[in-house]
């Protein structure tokens, strides 16, 4: 059933209250997304998604394994579903136990722990990303920075590193780590795929699930936490083939925003545009594989709300790569909270392959015309509840002369497809609107049923949670067989005949038609 709503919950104070906030709130109210454990007051970081977060990520999910996975051919794409917990020596090897860190200080009179280079940022501005602990302290010390809580003095800047431990197995047992990334399962079953798929290079492995970061200063909900969702790709690529993919020609003309390193360097901050094809001819992206995926992304945020202007791929600066990449490509969406970073896109060479070869002993080479060859690695790396919060902010609407806030969630990830209302509560209609309802649902189509308030609070009520259609069974259902279609954004209206309305609504979602065709005819 669509939940019970009080269109005003989340509105409380809504001049004092931040776009942030009020998107939230609401996404609170609406169970969108909770705090986890929270009748025990939770663990700061971590969250669940409740029935509507539950559903429109497994819908963004879905949505990118049909785009990036299932639909690529050539090269083709395997999947994996690695153990989230990994050894101590994989980790080792991987480099993330010695430079998985952060700078962290900590106030040396509530001893509350914070990021050195958040705090920097936060109260002067200065973007010190990457910078050493010395200077971190330096820039504290020279400012006279102090607890932002309690005006404490602070300590030295430390590293901390990310990644939470476990003991696996009894009587104090094996160290362990909750894997940080999803991606080393893949580089340690690299060649495990490879041969049980007899797969030749290029090929890819995605994987789709949880990776921990022990985050010192979890905030802004969903968009810095401690568990999250990734859905990553390897493409494992001959070193000397870098420099063409198979199926580049399908994206060349694809225009796209990059923010370069000598933009960066000058102070500017709008992106230029260029085509894919461009990016390679101007030298601004390494290889087309990395363009290949730039195009594609910039193809899929679009499709799931977020307009082109509203984002962009940042050419990161040396100091803040990742120790792993000889090259970084951030997706970054423009946020009421600022530009936030919700895909990596990282040219790891073959620095993984090499150095979990150099520790395990084993051979993780392919072989190509009796040569024995380490690929190179391109690495698109989405992160998924950061992508929800970009969703929610960028498809909520509010001042629209509704009187209610509401979003406008793309079809195809809307957590609830329609809505089926009898137009009051009584018979035959609610029988009418119930079986209704049992149909699409039987017919594969996730709708939801709601008899409960006025047919306006009801509208209201669907349409804060972003369901695109409502059917309303009235008085003319039982004697003309009709139903009306309500459209979400348009807020127009379509009478159909009830025996059409399973393969009516299937249209609507996998786009054949769309509602003005029903409007029209
Ligand atoms: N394998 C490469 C890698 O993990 P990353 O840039 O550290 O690269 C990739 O992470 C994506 O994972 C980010 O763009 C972001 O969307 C998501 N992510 C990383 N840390 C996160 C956190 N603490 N909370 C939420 N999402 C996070």
């Amino acid at each position: 059933m669509a939940g019970k709503g009080n269109k005003n919950a989340h509105r409380k104070g809504k001049e004092s209250k931040t776009l942030f906030e009020r998107i939230w709130t609401l996404a609170n109210h609406r169970g969108f997304v909770f705090p986890s454990a929270e009748i025990y007051g939770g663990i700061s970081g971590l969250y669940d998604l409740g029935p509507l977060g539950t559903k429109l990520k497994n819908n963004l999910v879905q949505a990118w394994r049909e785009f990036f996975v299932l639909k690529e051919t050539n090269p083709p794409v395997y999947e994996l579903d690695g153990s989230t917990i990994l050894p101590y020596e994989a980790l080792k090897a991987s480099g993330h136990l010695d430079s998985f860190t952060d700078p962290t200080v900590s106030c040396l009179k509530c001893k509350k722990w914070m990021r050195a280079d958040h705090l920097i940022e936060d109260s002067l501005g200065l973007y010190v990303e990457g910078m050493p602990p010395e200077e971190l302290t330096r820039i504290i010390r020279e400012n006279n920075l102090v607890c932002p809580d309690c005006g404490g003095e602070l300590s030295e800047v430390t590293v901390f590193n990310l990644m939470l431990s476990v003991k696996v197995g009894p009587a104090g047992g094996q160290t362990a780590f909750l894997r940080p990334e999803t991606a080393q399962d893949i580089f340690m079953d690299f060649k495990r795929v490879q041969q049980s798929m007899r797969a030749k290079l290029p090929f890819g492995i995605a994987q789709i699930g949880k990776s921990y970061r022990n985050e010192i200063s979890p905030r802004q909900g969903l968009m810095r936490v401690r568990e999250f969702t990734q859905m990553e790709i390897e493409m494992f690529i001959h070193p000397k083939e870098i420099g063409n993919h198979p199926s580049f020609d399908k994206v060349k003309d694809i225009k796209i925003r990059i923010l370069t390193r000598e933009q960066q360097e000058k102070g500017e901050t709008e992106p230029v545009e260029v085509t894919a094809q461009e990016s390679l001819d101007k030298k601004i992206l390494p290889n087309p594989y990395m363009a290949y995926y730039i195009a594609k992304e910039t193809i899929f945020y679009q499709s799931l709300g977020i307009p082109y202007d509203k984002f962009h791929f940042r050419h990161m600066m040396p100091e803040e790569t990742p120790f792993y990449s000889g090259g970084n490509f951030d997706l970054e969406v423009e946020l009421s909270i600022g530009r936030k970073e919700i895909v990596g896109n990282a040219y790891r060479t073959n620095y993984d392959l090499f150095n979990h070869m150099k520790k395990s002993g084993k051979d993780l080479s392919v072989s190509v015309d009796g040569e024995k060859v380490i690929p190179e690695v391109v690495e698109p790396s989405f992160g998924v509840e950061r992508a929800i919060y970009c969703i929610l902010e960028h498809c909520y609407r509010e001042d629209d002369g509704r009187g209610w806030s509401w979003f406008k969630f793309p079809i195809k990830i809307a957590p609830i497809l329609a809505l089926v209302l009898p137009l009051v509560r009584r018979e035959p209609l609610m029988e009418i609107a119930f079986k209704t309802y049992q149909t699409l649902r039987e017919n594969g189509l996730d709708v939801d049923y709601d008899d409960r308030g006025s047919i306006g609070k009801r509208y209201a009520r669907a349409d804060e949670i972003g369901i695109p259609f409502c059917i309303t069974i009235d008085y003319d259902t039982p004697k003309a067989n009709t139903v009306t279609i309500r459209d979400r954004d348009s807020r127009k209206q379509a009478v159909v005949n009830k025996d059409d309305l399973v393969e009516i609504i299937r249209k609507l979602y996998t786009g054949t038609i769309k509602f003005d065709d029903l409007v029209s005819s």
